[in-house]
């Protein structure tokens, strides 16, 4: 029996790992010496400003981008649910969301009622992809992306368009769907303030790793703050309440309710 091609299917062992990736592009290191571990079950946010490879960094750990150097290893048999950063659909297709999502391959009624429902848009199967809201409309693509129960759900900046609610609401989903489902979730977001508590751990990048771990500790590190500047407290307080009650103010939370857990520490 085989053995050699299973050795990260032991519970401990990351799902995805990258060691030593480097990506040129047309001579540019658009990454460098990136090293990450995705476990099962967490949620990795990687931030970063605007071209410094995020979504060079996903598509590489998808298998779409060949390294330069260095490697990729994914489990053996892994599932990964990819939301890209950009999909357009034509607005003049009459294109329900159902045979959006039988498109390329065909799924059961059952299979894509069930999807909608974790992606909290139950029921929408019949509505023209053009007669969604931005919000349902990210929430279409993943429900779309959990249709074969995937290990790994990456979304590419999916909360793009979405107001401040909208973004908590759409967050609080994505939290529910790592429980519900148990896959580990990858995003890119330039959601930094809301985004970064919904985390267990955070990847700053810029080429390279500037620093990672816990959403507090990243945010205080000051290679972050170099890149983004302080936490706006006001977001983070309408991330941490219910999305349908407005806050009255930002005094009512404190430090205690960030969800922790025991992944790396901050560099
Ligand atoms: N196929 C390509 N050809 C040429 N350059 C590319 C290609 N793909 C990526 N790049 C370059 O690599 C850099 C990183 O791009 P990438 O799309 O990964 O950034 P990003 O962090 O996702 O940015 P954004 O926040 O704007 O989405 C950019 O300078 C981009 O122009
Ligand atoms: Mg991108």
């Amino acid at each position: 029996m085989a053995m050699s091609a299973n050795i990260m299917n032991a519970s401990q062992q990351p799902l995805l790992r990258a060691q030593g990736l480097n990506i040129e592009i047309a001579g540019r290191h658009v990454l460098e010496q990136i090293d990450l571990d995705l476990m099962r079950g967490e949620i990795v946010t990687i931030v970063g400003p605007n071209g410094s490879g995020k979504s060079t960094l996903l598509r590489a750990l998808i298998g779409a981008i060949e390294p330069t150097s260095g490697h990729v290893r994914q489990a053996s048999g892994l599932r990964i649910g990819y939301v890209p950063q950009r999909l357009h659909i034509d607005p003049t297709l009459p294109l329900t969301v159902r045979r959006f999502f039988n498109l390329p391959g065909r799924h059961s009624r059952q299979a894509i009622d069930d999807a909608l429902a974790r992606a909290g848009i139950e029921g929408r199967g019949e509505t023209p992809m053009t007669g969604l809201s931005g919000g349902q409309f990210q929430r279409a693509l993943m429900a779309r992306a959990l249709l074969d129960n995937p290990d790994v759900l990456m979304l590419d900046e999916a909360s793009q368009g979405l107001d401040q609610t909208g973004t908590a609401d759409f967050y609080r989903q994505i939290e529910e769907v790592r429980n519900t489902v148990g896959c580990a979730v990858l995003m890119v977001s330039h959601d930094l303030h809301v985004v970064m508590r919904a985390a267990d751990r955070v990847i700053c990048l810029n080429h390279h790793i500037c620093c990672q771990g816990l959403p507090e500790a990243v945010s205080a590190a000051p290679e972050y703050r170099a890149l983004f500047g302080s936490v706006d407290e006001e977001a983070l307080a309408l991330f941490r309440h219910d999305p349908h009650h407005h806050p009255h103010g930002g005094h009512e939370h404190h430090g205690a309710e960030f969800h922790q857990t025991e992944h790396d520490d901050a560099q």
